[in-house]
């Protein structure tokens, strides 16, 4: 399997974990606007890989690489067992999530509730390096703290995981409240301290630090690829994809990116091959309503595939979608 290759600046641009959004299909399509980025799944919990049947949310497909899988868990020996299973899949990167703060993820105890048990982290990152491959890079992300821990206390974190081996580190730039606001309002709510992840960087020079939380622009990722090591972006990612257009060249690749409609028409026969496997367009078109943002037409494209993707799965409704495009853009 590939593993992730060096690129001309060696950063790294990440298009972050976010459940029910990081699907493969959604991988599948960011990987059309840049072949570069490195993709997250949404996170999988160990129980869902341990009990469930794991090639379900395991598998993806190879053009997905570079990929990074994240796991939720808290439980080293669980642990151990899922990365044994998970890396047989080839992933480039596994990932364990120290920074979801939703009640769900609380009571299995695993996500940002481990901000609070460094030296259990620590286990968690052993567990995980002791059952993947050398190759597979094994890596934290992380909050800068958790309820009353000060956000500086995000230096012992680091130096007590980092100390078990951990290299590689995705900062989210702000402490979450795990009582009284939920997991969307933590996404917000407790303002960014960039300048607190700068500093783990120039304490610790010899990790690999990514930041995360808030970047908009390609503009943004290039000013902190001058105090860090890579960016990761969740939110505009998703809804306006076409940021990702960019980050091929900026990353120092060659880069001839493809117009967004040939980026859909690319899709087909990804699309025709997953109905045939009983899969569903809906799945799939459903990432792509953020494509077109800013533009004219935009609407039309949107209402067409609302209007026919539940009930007609037929890739006739893609090429039909764009004409609406074309017919607004032409007026
Ligand atoms: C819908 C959604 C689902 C998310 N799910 C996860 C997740 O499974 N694991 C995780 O570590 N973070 C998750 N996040 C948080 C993102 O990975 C990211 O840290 C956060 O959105 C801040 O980055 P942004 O400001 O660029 O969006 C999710 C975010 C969103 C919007």
């Amino acid at each position: 399997m590939p593993k992730q290759l060096h690129n001309r600046y060696q950063k790294t641009f990440a298009v972050a974990p976010m459940m029910g959004w990081t699907s493969r299909h959604c991988r599948y399509f960011h990987r059309q606007i840049s072949r570069h980025a490195l993709l997250y799944t949404e996170m999988v919990t160990t129980g869902a890989i341990l009990y469930g049947e794991h090639r379900r949310f395991l598998q993806y497909d190879d053009s997905e690489h570079p990929i990074a899988l994240q796991i939720g868990g808290g439980n080293p020996n669980e642990l151990e067992k899922a990365v044994t299973i998970a890396d047989a899949y080839g992933y480039d990167e596994i990932n364990l999530n120290v920074g979801c703060p939703s009640d769900r993820v609380q009571q299995g105890n695993i996500g940002a509730v481990l901000m609070a048990e460094p030296k259990r982290v620590a286990q968690c990152y052993r567990a995980m390096r002791n059952a993947a491959n050398p190759r597979t890079k094994i890596s934290v992300k992380n909050r800068l703290s958790i309820d009353n821990l000060p956000e500086h206390s995000v230096f012992d974190f680091v130096e007590t995981v980092a100390n078990a081996g951990c290299r590689t580190f995705i900062i989210h730039a702000r402490k979450a409240f795990l009582q009284g606001l939920d997991a969307k309002a933590n996404r917000d709510v407790p303002p960014l301290n960039y300048e607190l992840v700068y500093q783990v960087k120039q304490r610790f020079p010899e990790l690999e630090i990514i930041i995360n939380g808030g970047i908009k622009t390609l503009d943004e990722a290039k000013r902190h690829y001058h105090h860090v090591d890579g960016v990761m972006v969740g939110r505009e990612a998703y809804q306006n994809p076409w940021l990702l257009a960019g980050v091929d060249e900026l990353l120092g690749y060659d880069s001839r990116p493809l117009s967004r409609q040939q980026i859909i028409r690319n899709m087909v026969p990804y699309i025709e091959r997953e109905i045939d496997k009983g899969n569903h367009l809906k799945q799939i078109a459903r990432h792509w309503m953020g494509l077109f943002h800013g533009q004219r037409g935009t609407r039309a494209f949107k209402q067409h595939l609302n209007d026919h993707m539940n009930n007609r799965n037929d890739t006739a409704v893609i090429e039909e979608a764009l004409a609406k495009l074309a017919d607004v853009s032409s007026n």
